[in-house]
């Protein structure tokens, strides 16, 4: 006669429904008490929202698709932190929508690059990495210094945004297209990389 274990075994519409019950039970375990820790939901003291210029950055960041070869996310490991600086905390991104965490590094990992080099530095290496860095297999964005900035929608990004929860003034609103008169893609780029990961102190 069959036991238990063994009806499960032998019935597979009865195994799939029983061991998606056990991922169901283990994940939520897992994931509902991350909605109410203050660690993984409040963000890190001297974290401010994108500005105008910055939050365009991030648009063309994800256009050019710059995750396929970068993540943003250090790794509390040893190594890493030696190289990158502070491993990354939930609480730097609550105002990344959505994060770039990724796990392709064909590059360095760029969590931590703010403030590591000038912007005449990212300027020639978006032009031509191999100005700057002679081996990098990086591809050259040189149109990005061409493109001026469309400041149409910026308003309307920063409205949504601030439903969500970003704390944008409504001054900050106001003066928006303002900030983007006259700058390209690569200026809004490049102040994006300067600001990422600067809001928790980091060693080097
Ligand atoms: C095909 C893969 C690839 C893509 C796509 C790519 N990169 Fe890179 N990136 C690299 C590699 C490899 C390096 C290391 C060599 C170098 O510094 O050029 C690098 C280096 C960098 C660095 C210097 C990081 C450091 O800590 O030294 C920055 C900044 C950077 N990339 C930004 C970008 C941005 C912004 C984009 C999108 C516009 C982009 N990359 C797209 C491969 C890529």
């Amino acid at each position: 006669m069959a036991t238990g274990h063994e009806k499960v075994e032998t019935n597979v519409g009865l195994l799939i429904v029983l061991a998606v019950l056990a991922i169901s039970v283990g994940g939520l375990v897992e994931i509902v008490p991350l909605f109410f820790q203050k660690s993984t939901t409040e963000a890190v003291a001297g974290l401010k929202p994108y500005g105008a210029l910055e939050l365009e950055g991030r648009d063309v960041y994800v256009r050019e698709g710059c995750y396929n070869c970068h993540s943003q996310m250090v790794r509390p490991f040893r190594a890493e932190t030696e190289r990158y600086g502070h491993y990354s905390v939930a609480g730097e991104f609550v105002y990344d929508r959505p994060f770039q965490w990724g796990s392709k590094r064909t590059g360095p990992d760029l969590a931590r690059v703010g403030g590591r080099y000038s912007d005449d530095w990212h300027r020639a290496h978006l032009i031509n990495p191999r100005d700057v860095v002679p081996e990098s297999i990086m591809p050259g964005y040189p149109w990005l210094a061409k493109n001026k900035l469309d400041n149409a929608l910026i308003q309307k990004k920063m409205r949504v945004l601030r439903t969500l929860g970003h704390p944008y003034s409504d001054e900050d609103i106001k003066n928006a297209p303002s900030e983007l008169e006259g700058k390209t893609e690569m200026d809004a780029l490049i102040a994006y990389m300067q600001v990422m990961g600067t809001s928790i102190k980091v060693r080097r």
